[in-house]
């Protein structure tokens, strides 16, 4: 075996997704992801079903990344692991695993920020997949966040705009759900939208001030809306589902996009990266690629599995913290908010 070769296992757990990935150099050898379904009976993530159910997945979801890896645990050089932000119950769960583990395997401990880990998720090293260059801008959004980072460096990064209340993916989950769609709704409304009219129900964009973002009105305009409509035809929703979906879909995206130009005028930067679960919505991307021959942008959306929460992209932090022996120690404690 190379003694070169850096094997970073990566271990993920601040939401409702257990996960635990091995890459060597940057290459993702596994990237195993338990979901929880459990909170889909409850119509969003339950954080006390969501630390127990970590603590059931964790061993074989990491016992299952290194055997997919193909190596031995001896083989292991590191261990991220997200410290933060995101539920306590479940961070917990991750950083003392990767605690003990990294005790017991007597190898460096590299703590990573789950915000940082969604943007450098695109310098995971995949095949014919370009990797942006610096500076560029990263818009992140997810059913947790929703931010625009200038990302100078790998570890220079700027938050730029962020939501006041509720992330992009609430305001689909929360859409969905006043449809009596199933949580999370989000792909549901993506997929709806395609064969609906985005204007037929115009709902008015929220003002808010510099690169910040709000969501919440549009949700309380969604069902002032629906009410009204279904009070004057109870089969309101199921006639006008796809057009109810594709204007919600085009308010969002709308949004989302308005931002990003504002940014990148203001910025003068024209390199655009985008992560996070809301990033897989055909609007966006369609959005993106029409920014590119419309405002000159270059484009970046990783792969499905590296969007949405994945402990490929914790590796991939480590990988980079490694190369510049950036490691933490056994002081280290999960972090429910972070800052970078
Ligand atoms: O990154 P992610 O898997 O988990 C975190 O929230 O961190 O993102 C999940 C979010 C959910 O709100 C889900 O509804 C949304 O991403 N989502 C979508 C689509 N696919 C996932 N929203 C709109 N369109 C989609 N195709
Ligand atoms: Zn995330």
């Amino acid at each position: 075996m190379n003694s070169k070769n850096v094997y970073i296992l990566g271990i993920e757990s601040s939401c409702d997704d257990t996960s635990a990935s091995i890459l060597c150099n940057g290459k993702v050898l596994s990237n195993i992801i338990a979901s929880q379904k459990i909170h889909e009976l409850y119509g969003g993530v339950v954080p006390e079903l969501a630390s127990r159910a970590h603590q059931q997945n964790i061993v074989p979801v990491i016992d299952q990344a290194i055997k997919q890896a193909g190596i031995d645990k001896s083989t292991i050089s590191a261990i991220a692991f997200t410290k933060g932000p995101g539920l306590m119950g479940s961070l917990l769960v991750g950083t003392s695993f990767a605690k003990s583990l990294a005790l017991a395997l007597d190898i460096p401990l590299i703590d990573v920020d789950h915000m940082q880990a969604h943007i450098l998720a695109h310098f995971i090293d995949e095949e014919g997949q370009e990797k942006p260059n610096f500076p560029f801008l990263a818009m992140t959004i997810s059913g947790g966040h929703t931010q625009i980072v200038i990302v100078k460096d790998y570890f220079d990064m700027e938050i730029i705009g962020e939501t006041i209340d509720d992330a992009v993916g609430e305001a689909f989950d929360k859409s969905a759900k006043i449809l009596g769609l199933p949580y999370p709704g989000g792909p549901l409304i993506d997929k709806h939208a395609q064969s609906g009219n985005p204007k037929a129900f115009p709902f008015t964009k929220p003002r808010v001030d510099g690169l910040n973002f709000s969501f919440s009105g549009l949700k309380t305009a969604v069902l002032y809306f629906v009410q009204k409509q279904v009070k004057e035809n109870p089969d309101f929703i199921t006639e006008n589902l796809d057009d109810v979906c594709a204007s919600i879909q085009y308010t969002i995206i709308n949004i989302l996009i308005d931002k990003l130009k504002k940014a990148s005028k203001e910025t003068g930067i024209k390199t655009i990266a985008i992560g996070g679960g809301v990033s897989a919505n055909s609007g966006i991307r369609k959005a993106l690629k029409e920014g590119e021959y419309k405002y000159g942008w270059k484009t970046f959306i990783p792969k499905f599995e590296y969007t949405t929460d994945n402990a490929a992209m914790i590796a991939m932090v480590g990988q980079l913290k490694y190369e510049i022996k950036e490691f933490t120690d056994m002081s280290v404690i999960a972090q429910a908010r972070t800052k970078f």
